[in-house]
């Protein structure tokens, strides 16, 4: 149970810890059609965007969530504009720095997962810091999701369990579920139990297909910079009310 973080809030949340999810994680979408009904250049809807990162990562932390999981760059987002991709990479890099103390404070434990290639070098170096610094808490993990992909991610896995059978550290009769498991990027973290995307659409768009088997999806038609705490609190309420029977039968 991660520890107590150190935040205070203005809500109160009527959901028992025992009927929260574990693992939340989150498809961020709608910044640009945020700003773009607004008149506004797109980046303004990505600036508004890390109002909703801050507020949600530290709402995770104060329900004691043992994981937060956030889309925040696909490996197929680099076909946007080049000076959208800067202008995402500069925010990812304040957003390490900025958000440092807090994440400290809180015992939040962040990491990263995707490929590092084409991210910019000052980028990484403050995303790795956070990494580095954030390692010796053990309250709620922030898992940010960067230059992801599900699928590459699937191929990262299948090339490191060949070479362990090339090896002779493994036969192919013993890849099982957990071989697999055990070599994603998410080895060591559990899967998600809710998984929320804003802005309506109903895909997956490439997250964690693996490992969102049998995550509750739930769905906001607003878009990432109007996510508020309220919303939430809703999708965990939701995910309260269902009933999750993995393939067997309701225990109701
Ligand atoms: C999500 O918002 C943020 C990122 C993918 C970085 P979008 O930028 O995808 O916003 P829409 O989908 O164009 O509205
Ligand atoms: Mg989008």
């Amino acid at each position: 149970m991660p520890e107590p973080a150190t935040v205070t809030t203005e809500q109160p949340f009527d959901v028992p810890a025992e009927r929260r999810p574990r693992h939340v994680a989150v498809i961020m979408d709608g910044n640009g059609r945020w700003a773009q009904r607004r008149n506004l250049p797109r980046i303004e809807g990505h600036r508004r965007g890390v109002n909703s990162v801050r507020n949600t990562v530290e709402e995770a932390a104060r329900l004691h969530l043992a994981q937060l999981t956030l889309f925040c760059l696909s490996s197929e987002n680099w076909k946007r504009p080049q000076r959208e991709l800067d202008f995402l990479m500069h925010l990812l890099e304040q957003y390490m720095i900025e958000e440092r103390s807090t994440i400290l404070k809180q015992n939040i434990v962040v990491s990263i997962i995707g490929r590092r290639d084409g991210i910019p070098a000052a980028t990484l170096r403050e995303m790795d810091e956070t990494v580095r610094l954030s390692a010796a808490n053990n309250g709620t993990r922030l898992c940010l999701a960067i230059n992801y992909g599900s699928r590459g991610e699937i191929v990262d896995a299948t090339r490191a369990i060949a070479q362990q059978v090339k090896d002779g550290l493994l036969s192919p009769e013993q890849i099982d579920e957990k071989t697999i498991s055990d070599n994603l990027y998410t080895q060591n973290m559990p899967d998600p139990d809710l998984l929320i995307r804003t802005a309506g659409e109903m895909r997956i768009s490439n997250f964690l297909l693996w490992q969102i088997s049998y995550a509750e999806l739930w769905v906001t038609e607003r878009c990432w910079p109007e996510f508020e705490i309220a919303d939430l609190h809703q999708a965990i309420r939701d995910f309260a009310g269902r009933d999750r029977r993995f393939g067997g039968l309701s225990q109701i």
